[in-house]
């Protein structure tokens, strides 16, 4: 009997960088405080890459580095490295390019992949989709983001959640049904009001006015974005659970982006699965972006046991968001 070829994930690595921005260090900056951005967000700190010259691939590299590190893996094996980051090194000229290079993933073509905080949960599904059809074999999937190149520091709306970080997972095929199971993913263009960088793009270059009027600062409407979140990443979340005859009891974990504290509760209280179940990193790291699942996956990884069923859930700029189920492939 021919068994279908699944892709597991078999290692993970990460990198958060050394300084840490806390909540009081923020109070001396903008009109906030720690009981605030507590309470409504869940975030003590973050962490900030400091240092001239220092972009995302230097957390991509370090992150990866990690994982090879950990897992005896050669990096000559890679076959392709997937970046996924809303903030690469330059606008042109692909990170994972770089970042493959620098680990001696020489073997290997790389690109990056953008879709704001759904960045990982979609490379999820681009590496899963590699090793299932059976053209290629290993798969290095790292998110990566420098939030703190495109926050304004003078903006209490965005400058209270963002931190900088990166994650690594390395993805395989398996024969005994592991890893990725389902997948649901969504996006709608509604969404791109609501949380972008106006300019710097095709639509408008960048100009001495774009840079005077702090157009390359993320914008968001907080209230908006957090409203679809909620909703959203419950529903698919609730769906992939019901798709798949899941109930609370079948689900281990629940590795959720991780943007907001309460928006995470939301998911899990409409999953069904209590706080023991739920991976949370929020409060160290805040919202890195595409690096927040691998975070987890990295932070967890010694409780993880080989067949646990975990649920990822991400909501993020676009808009886009989604759900995917993968049983866990190994003992830590
Ligand atoms: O990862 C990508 C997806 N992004 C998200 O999922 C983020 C979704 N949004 C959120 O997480 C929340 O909307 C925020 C954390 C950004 C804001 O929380 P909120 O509960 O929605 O606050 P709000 O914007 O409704 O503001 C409530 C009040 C306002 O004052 P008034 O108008 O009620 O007097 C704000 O001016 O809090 C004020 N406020 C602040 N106060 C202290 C806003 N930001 C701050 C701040 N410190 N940093």
């Amino acid at each position: 009997m021919m068994t279908k070829t699944t892709a597991a994930i078999t290692a993970v690595g990460k990198y958060v960088p050394e300084y840490i921005l806390t909540n009081k260090e923020l109070e001396s900056y903008v009109e906030t405080n720690d009981e605030w951005i507590t309470s409504r967000t869940g975030i003590k700190e973050r962490r900030i890459l400091k240092g001239e010259g220092l972009g995302t691939s230097y957390m991509a590299i370090k992150a990866a580095e990690d994982l090879l590190q950990k897992s005896n893996a050669n990096p000559e094996d890679i076959d392709m490295v997937i970046v996924a980051t809303a903030t690469p090194d330059l606008p042109v000229a692909a990170t994972a390019a770089y970042v493959a290079t620098s680990i001696g993933a020489t073997n290997a073509f790389a690109y990056d992949l953008q879709a704001a905080c759904s960045s990982f949960l979609y490379g999820m599904s681009t590496a899963a989709s590699y090793i299932e059809s059976g053209r290629y074999k290993r798969v290095l999937l790292i998110g990566a983001d420098k939030m703190s190149s495109i926050i304004d520091y003078t903006d209490r709306a965005t400058c209270i959640i963002f931190g900088d970080g990166a994650g690594a997972a390395l993805f395989e095929p398996n024969n005994d049904g592991l890893g990725l199971q389902d997948e649901y993913l969504r996006s709608d263009g509604i969404g791109r009001d609501f949380l972008r960088i106006e300019a710097g793009g095709s639509m408008m270059p960048t100009t001495a006015d774009t840079v005077k009027n702090k157009k390359h600062f993320v914008y968001q409407e907080g209230k908006t974005v957090f409203k679809y979140a909620v909703s959203n990443m419950a529903d698919v979340s609730a769906k992939i659970l019901t798709r798949n005859n899941l109930t609370e009891k079948d689900i281990q974990w629940l590795v959720a982006h991780q943007a907001n504290k309460r928006i995470i509760e939301a998911t899990a209280n409409r999953v069904g699965v209590g706080s023991d179940k739920v991976m949370m990193n929020i409060h160290k790291y805040g919202n890195t972006t595409s690096a927040t699942l691998p975070l987890l996956l990295a932070d967890y990884e010694n409780q993880l046991k080989k067949g646990d069923n975990l649920i990822f859930a991400a909501f993020g700029g676009g808009f886009t968001w989604g759900a995917i189920y993968l049983k866990w492939a190994y003992n830590a």
